[in-house]
């Protein structure tokens, strides 16, 4: 199963990414956690990437294309499929991967494109909370930790709230990529691959709508 999960800031990629997770044997690669994971140990991909994330942009073509490029060519990839979460975010994303996939000898079974209004993103948003030990993430009204202050996946204390998150960041985010986004759409679409769900109800509930989609293929 090869699956694109799309959705602007906020909109639950990552959560519903641990839910499918639990479901299906997919390999799940969310660029913004590759890029997070890099800036945190220092490497010269963190480096170059560190700038473009804390301010809520994106990071440019080249250096995210590569990155996707190499990881679909492991061996974990072939095995069990992917599930990116979080790429492609412009029109030349869409089509890098169409070309890596194809030489690759690989395709996109189902575009999911989880729908959000932005209201509701700077919500949910400036409530997101992360696990500081394993990443977790969680919403301080919406999806708190089981006990409090304890994560449900690790069982860490610490918490903290992601550069890109702070109020002066969000809206800035939410409106560059509700820009980028639409084209994207356009072109899955025409592909026959977009599967559009709506992602403002409880998370078991948007969870459900996915499972219809992943069903059929
Ligand atoms: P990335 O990490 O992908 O950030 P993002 O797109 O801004 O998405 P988020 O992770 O913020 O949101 P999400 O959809 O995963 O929501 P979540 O499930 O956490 O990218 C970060 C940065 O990396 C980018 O800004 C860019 O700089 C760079 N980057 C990444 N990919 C790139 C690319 N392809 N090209 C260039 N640059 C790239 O949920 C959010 C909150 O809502 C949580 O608190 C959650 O608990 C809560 N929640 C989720 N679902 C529900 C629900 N149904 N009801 C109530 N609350 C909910
Ligand atoms: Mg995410």
């Amino acid at each position: 199963m090869n699956i694109l999960l799309m959705g602007l800031p906020g909109a639950g990629k990552g959560t519903q990414s641990e839910q499918i997770t639990q479901d299906y044997p997919v390999v799940h690669i969310a660029t913004g956690d590759i890029f997070r994971q890099a800036i945190k140990d220092e490497t010269p991909l963190g480096l170059e990437a560190k700038s473009y994330t804390d301010n809520g942009n994106l990071v440019p073509d080249e250096i995210t294309n590569g990155l996707v490029k190499e990881r679909l060519k492991q061996d974990d990839v072939k095995e069990y499929g992917f599930m990116l979460d979080g790429y492609p975010r412009t029109l030349q994303q869409a089509r890098a991967l169409s070309d890596n996939l194809e030489s690759l000898d690989s395709s996109i079974d189902a575009v999911i494109y989880i729908d959000v209004d932005p209201e509701v993103l700077k919500e949910r948003l400036s409530g997101r909370i992360i696990c500081g030990s394993c990443g977790a993430s969680y919403h301080k009204i919406y999806n708190p930790p089981k006990v409090e202050n304890t994560c449900d996946s690790c069982g860490a204390h610490d918490f903290y709230q992601r550069e890109d998150d702070k109020p002066e960041k969000v809206a800035h985010r939410i409106n560059l990529q509700m820009e980028s986004i639409q084209p994207i759409l356009a072109y899955y679409e025409e592909l026959g691959l977009l599967h559009r769900v709506s992602g403002e109800n409880s998370i078991d509930q948007v969870y459900s709508k996915i499972q219809e989609v992943l069903s059929k293929l």
